[in-house]
Order: structure tokens, then C-alpha cells, then sequence
């Protein structure tokens, strides 16, 4: 596990360098599988948000660009920007008024480089592996027209003290605790979005939670089997599991046994004061 010596997280690495490398044989698929679980809950909130004609969209860590697509192409929005630290699955999705950019979101200066503002700023299961969150919030708030929003969607941990004591919880515990340890994952704060937009001087503010079932041979099911597969060495490194642990895990989420709660999707969201969105 390769960590660069200027990184910012605790245990130095980065998302994409560290673990779920776009080079690496399946990642693309692994993406898929949780838009494969996700992505109709998420449209539907985008367009119960107005997303629709007219609408210039910015997708923020769009991975393989199932949503900047959807918005396009079922939501009918003039123009989506997918912006990914790595864009090599965005590049093989042609589709009219889709732009790709290829961008750390992190970097200092990010924002103010961008042809803004956008009626939607989205950001889906990202900035819960950066750094700095308040700044990036207020950044990608900055992004936003008068009228227009910024969704931002991240996941939350359900596993508690009281969880099973299964395969599946203790292989959660540790990928959570292995990804924070390591590349600085943290969805501790993800339940606090909504005060964030607000401090970001976002008004209307709601958020929901979607916690999809978790059934066998599901896109869910592979999606976790597939992200424990690229973070088995962090999680190994918590001493919550060891190798045949994490074996079981993957064994009891494609079992009939499996009994257990996905973690869920948080998605926030907030607008800004001022003008009609169009
Ligand atoms: C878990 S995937 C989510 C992809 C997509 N948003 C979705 O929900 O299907 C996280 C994405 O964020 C991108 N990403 C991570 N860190 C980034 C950064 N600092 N700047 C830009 N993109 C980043 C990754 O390359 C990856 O495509």
C-alpha cells in the first residue's frame, strides 16, 4: 500500500491511490454496482428538486457517470460538467451535454477555476473520503445560481453496539475503521449535512435516508463484497478481522443467512437564496 508523503490523511493515503485505484482490473464495475443500488433514489430527488430543462448541472466525483447520464438523458437538463480525480470511465460515456473534466476537488483554488454558477451542484459518495469537508461544502455552495441547489449524498454507518455479532458487522466495523485509518474516510459527520448547507448559507434545507435491502447476488450485496475485496488489507490492519473473516463476510452476504442493514444513503440538500432556478 502505497501512501505519498505530502497526503493530508492520518494514515497518508488517498481514495484512489491507496484503494479503489481506477486502474485496478473491476472498479468501474464496482462503481456501477452501488449506482446500480442507489441511482433511482437519486433521480428521483433531483428531479423532485426541479432538475429538468434549462438546468446547467455540475456532478461532482461522478465516477462512471451514471447520474451526469440520468440527468441528461431522462431529466433532460441542458448541460451537465462530470468532474472525477480520474475521468477514464467518464470518457467512454458519450453523450450529448455531457463535458468531463478531469479535477481534484480538493485542491486549493478548485471552485474558482470553474465556469459557474450551476442550477445543481452534486456530489454523491465523495466527500466522505476528503478532507477539510467545511471548506469544500462552502465551496461547492459558492457554485450554486441563485435558485439553484447543491445535493450532496454520503453514506451512514448503521452498524451500532448493539449490531449481531455477524460476519457482516464485524467486516463493516473494520472497513470503516480501516478506511479511516488509511485514506481518512469519515461518516461520522454525514448526519450533520444538514447543518453544514445551512452554514453554507444554503436555505430550505431537508435531508432522507435510503437504506436499500440487502438480498443476495443483489447489486448492494456485490457492491460490498467488491469494496471489502479492495480494502481487505486495511481492514486486516484494524484486528477486527483477518483474512477468513473477511471470506465469511463475503460468504454470508451471497447466503440465504444474511440478515443484516446496508449501510444507508444520506442525501442533504439546500438552496440558494434568490432567483428562479431557470
Ligand atoms: C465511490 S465513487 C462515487 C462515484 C459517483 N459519484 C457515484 O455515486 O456513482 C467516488 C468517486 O469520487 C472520485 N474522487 C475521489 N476523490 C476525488 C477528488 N479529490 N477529486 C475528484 N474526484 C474524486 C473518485 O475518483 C470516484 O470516481
Amino acid at each position: 500500500m502505497k501512501m505519498p508523503d505530502d497526503a493530508p490523511f492520518p494514515g497518508g493515503g488517498r481514495y484512489g491511490e491507496a484503494f479503489f485505484r481506477p486502474e485496478q482490473a473491476g472498479e468501474g464495475e464496482r462503481i456501477d454496482f452501488g449506482a446500480l443500488a442507489y441511482d433511482d433514489i437519486t433521480m428521483a430527488r433531483l428531479r423532485a428538486l426541479g432538475a429538468g430543462p434549462g438546468w446547467r448541472c455540475l456532478d461532482v466525483g461522478a465516477g462512471t457517470g451514471t447520474v451526469s447520464g440520468r440527468l441528461l438523458g431522462e431529466a433532460g437538463v441542458t448541460s451537465v460538467l462530470a468532474v472525477d480525480r480520474d475521468v477514464r470511465f467518464l470518457a467512454e460515456r458519450s453523450v450529448p451535454g455531457l463535458e468531463v473534466l478531469e479535477a481534484d476537488i480538493a485542491a486549493p483554488g478548485f471552485a474558482t477555476g470553474l465556469r459557474g454558477p450551476f442550477h445543481l451542484v452534486h456530489a454523491r459518495f465523495v466527500l466522505m473520503h476528503l478532507p477539510d469537508r467545511e471548506r469544500l461544502i462552502a465551496a461547492l455552495a459558492g457554485l450554486v445560481a441563485p435558485g439553484g441547489v447543491l445535493v450532496l449524498s454520503d453514506a451512514v454507518d448503521l452498524t451500532s453496539d448493539r449490531a449481531p455479532g455477524t460476519p457482516y458487522t464485524a467486516a463493516m466495523r473494520a472497513m470503516w475503521q480501516g478506511l479511516g485509518a488509511t485514506i481518512g474516510t469519515d461518516v461520522s459527520w454525514v448526519p450533520s449535512y444538514p447543518q453544514l448547507l445551512r452554514g453554507a448559507g444554503l436555505g430550505s434545507v431537508a435531508a432522507e435516508i435510503h437504506v436499500p435491502p440487502l438480498l443476495p447476488r443483489s447489486a448492494l450485496s456485490r457492491f460490498w463484497a467488491e469494496t471489502w475485496e479492495r480494502s481487505r488489507e486495511a481492514m486486516i490492519a484494524t484486528g477486527l478481522v483477518d483474512d477468513a473473516g473477511v471470506d465469511a463476510a463475503v460468504r454470508y452476504l451471497e447466503s440465504e443467512e444474511c440478515a443484516a442493514l446496508s449501510a444507508g444513503m444520506l442525501t442533504a440538500w439546500g438552496r440558494k437564496p434568490g432567483g428562479s432556478p431557470r
